[in-house]
């Protein structure tokens, strides 16, 4: 594959919900869910966070599990994925305590009409691409050792990625709740041509605590 691979990672409601009705920073799923979200963290070389979801939650999530800390020890990786926020403003607030979270950060500034506006953003950012497609910014992100590239929403973010037939793999956590409202995590708004893409495979289905379940799906 002449670019990483993309795995998506979400948690939804029952009816297909990325957020509750009001908006806001939604915390959809539970303990189960945070399980399955540390082991594709665990996987990731990087994760890109749209730059919404970032504003709204203020930081990112990290591995925190021991062995699956270990595991990335021995395997001479990065304790944490480097945390990656696609933007199309640069418009970060530096205060936010993402900053000040353990981890290496990237800010990947995309479609913008001229890259170098990334020395607005705030300078927390250890790597910083201007690109002007998802095609060169895959490119510059192989080309830069990731590999492996877990997708953590929001759904524009997501929304974007699927119309462009990038994402390899969907996991998602089904929660056992009805939320209602607009948030789709695949939004109408988004302009995806669904009817030209393929299947999806069952790879995984697991229970979680708390009665969710995890669903992987791959690219047929
Ligand atoms: N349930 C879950 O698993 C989960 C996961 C993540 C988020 N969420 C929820 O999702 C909601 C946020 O989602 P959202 O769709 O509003 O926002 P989002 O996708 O997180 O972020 C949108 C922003 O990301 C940047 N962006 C996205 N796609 C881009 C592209 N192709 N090119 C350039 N920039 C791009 C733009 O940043 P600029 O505005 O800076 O230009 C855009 O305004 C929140 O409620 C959050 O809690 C839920």
């Amino acid at each position: 594959m002449s670019r990483p691979e993309l795995r998506l990672v979400l948690a939804i409601s029952l009816d297909g919900r990325l957020a509750p009705a009001e908006g806001g920073a939604a915390q959809i799923g539970g303990r189960g869910d945070r399980q399955v979200l540390e082991e594709a963290l665990a996987w990731a070389d990087a994760v890109l966070l749209g730059a919404q979801t970032l504003r709204l939650h203020g930081s990112t999530c990290l591995i925190h599990r021991p062995e699956l800390l270990e595991q990335r020890r021995a395997a001479g990786r990065r304790l944490q994925p480097l945390a990656i926020v696609v933007s199309r403003s640069g418009a970060i607030p530096a205060e936010l305590p993402f900053f000040r979270q353990p981890l290496r950060r990237g800010l990947l500034l995309l479609a913008t009409p001229s890259p170098p506006e990334a020395d607005q953003a705030p300078p927390g950012f250890d790597h910083r691409w201007g690109c002007a497609n998802w095609g060169d910014a895959l490119a510059a992100l192989q080309a830069a050792g990731v590999e492996r590239l877990g997708v953590l929403g929001g759904a524009s973010l997501a929304a974007s990625l699927l119309a462009e037939n990038l994402v390899d793999e969907l996991q998602l956590t089904l929660c056992p709740r009805l939320l209602g409202g607009p948030h789709s995590w695949l939004p109408a708004s988004a302009g995806v041509d669904l009817a030209s893409q393929g299947g999806w495979h069952l790879r995984e289905q697991r229970a979680l605590e708390g009665e969710e379940l995890l669903l992987r799906y791959r690219r047929s």
